[in-house]
């Protein structure tokens, strides 16, 4: 309750006389605590509740809330998964769509580490201060990453919407059950050379026609989903202006083949490279 009545008072309500201020002050905070029951209910079956704690502030809770009153989120649902910087939830959208909503927490720990990669980048190079803007930048970042990456033809889970630290998506997956990760699918051989070959083509128009560099593609961050890899987390993708950039896809490139080729005798380094400098030219 404080946090709003202090903002209640920022935004200007001391130029109003005392009484009205405190009924429409009062009226506002009744509707606020209605919203944030209303969200509470909606996020029902999440099973883990130490794990809601720390991601359902008020805050939350109200972005949430917007959400669904635009009609993004109809309901909430459990946990998928808890990572290091966020937590995923299940979700329904419009007509009964199966959704996944990512919630980075404001509190991660790698927070100095996001500001490095949200630095060299020319579309968020000024973010500065706070946890919180950072975060939210991050947030955007990989949203509009999504986006591009969907438009150059790379398949990703297409990006709904967005709202301070919340990113809604589309799950990737059979109805509620998310697809499994690459690491933990057993490919055919075949299946396994086409999903090597898709995802290096992947690698190569993100990065010729998207601009963008992956810099953390690994079989962690590669779901398989209908006979097809899907590319997901891309908040630390950066452009390819950023300083690291070159590194960075070094390393996905590295990644990509050591998975492919210990688990399957598929794919090269070379393969991929061979890929990306066919790109530029066509
Ligand atoms: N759109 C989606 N559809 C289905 N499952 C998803 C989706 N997005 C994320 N997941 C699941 O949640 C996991 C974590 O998502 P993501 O990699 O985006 O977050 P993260 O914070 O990087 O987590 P981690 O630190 O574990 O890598 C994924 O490995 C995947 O299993
Ligand atoms: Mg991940």
């Amino acid at each position: 309750m404080e946090v709003y009545r202090a903002s209640g008072r920022l935004l200007g309500a001391k130029r109003v006389p005392q009484k009205v201020a405190m009924t429409e002050e009062s009226k506002r905070e009744r509707q606020f605590e209605a919203k944030i029951d209303l969200m509470r209910e909606r996020i029902k079956d999440s099973d883990d509740l130490k794990v809601q704690d720390e991601v359902f502030d008020r805050r939350a809770l109200m972005d949430l809330y917007a959400l669904a009153s635009k009609g993004v989120i109809a309901s909430l649902g459990g946990a998928v998964s808890t990572g290091k910087e966020a937590n995923i939830f299940r979700a329904k959208g419009e007509n009964d769509k199966d959704l996944a909503v990512k919630i980075y927490r404001i509190n991660t720990s790698n927070f100095k580490a996001m500001q490095n990669y949200l630095l060299g980048d020319p579309r968020f190079g000024s973010i500065k201060g706070t946890k919180r803007a950072v975060i939210i930048a991050w947030t955007r970042k990989e949203f509009r990453n999504l986006r591009r990456a969907e438009e150059v033809g790379v398949k990703v889970p297409h990006a709904i919407a967005m709202r301070e630290n919340i990113l809604v998506m589309e799950m990737v997956g059979d109805g509620e059950t998310p697809a499994p990760q690459l690491k933990d699918v057993a490919l055919e051989p075949k299946e396994a050379e086409l999903a090597f070959e898709k995802i290096a083509e992947y690698v190569s128009i993100l990065y010729n026609k998207g601009n963008l560099v992956h810099a953390d593609l690994s079989e962690f961050n590669i779901l398989y989903a209908e006979g097809e890899p899907v590319i997901i987390d891309m908040g630390q993708s950066v452009t390819r202006e950023h300083p690291m950039a070159r590194s960075f896809l070094e390393r996905d490139i590295s990644n990509l083949a050591r998975h492919f080729g210990k688990k399957y005798g598929v794919g090269s380094e070379e393969a991929v490279k061979e890929k990306i400098r066919a790109g530029k030219e066509g």
